[in-house]
């Protein structure tokens, strides 16, 4: 449980890589916000992990303003902020 209490994002994860990360992540305790244009394949990852360890948003990369909407959204969720990011793009913040 590495990344307990942490809150990550994950892009383009609903399948491949990012879906890989975002597991790994939900494996050792984070809350994984997947963004993807997938939005079935976001809530299939989502439906395989524990209740609420990974959360899909339906969230085109190329879209800077989406997905700054779910990063202040999702940072606020945690007073621990982290962020390890996936495949197709990547954004971040941590500290
Ligand atoms: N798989 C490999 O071995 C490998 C090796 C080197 C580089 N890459 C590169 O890494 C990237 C990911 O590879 P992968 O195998 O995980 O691909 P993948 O196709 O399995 O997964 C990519 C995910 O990104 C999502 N996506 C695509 N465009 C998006 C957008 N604009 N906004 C949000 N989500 C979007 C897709 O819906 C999909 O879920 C690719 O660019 C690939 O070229 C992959």
């Amino acid at each position: 449980m590495e990344f307990r209490d942490q809150v990550a994002l994950v892009t383009g994860g609903a399948a491949g890589i990012g879906a890989a990360v975002a597991a790994a992540l939900a494996d050792q305790g984070a809350r994984v916000a997947a963004l993807d244009v997938d939005t079935d394949g976001s809530e299939r990852l989502a439906s395989q992990a524990a209740p609420g360890r990974i959360v899909g948003f339906p969230v085109d990369v190329r879209d800077a303003a989406a997905v700054e909407a779910v990063v202040n959204a999702w940072s606020r969720t945690s007073a621990r902020s982290e962020c390890w990011s996936a495949s197709p793009a990547c954004c971040g913040w941590g500290r």
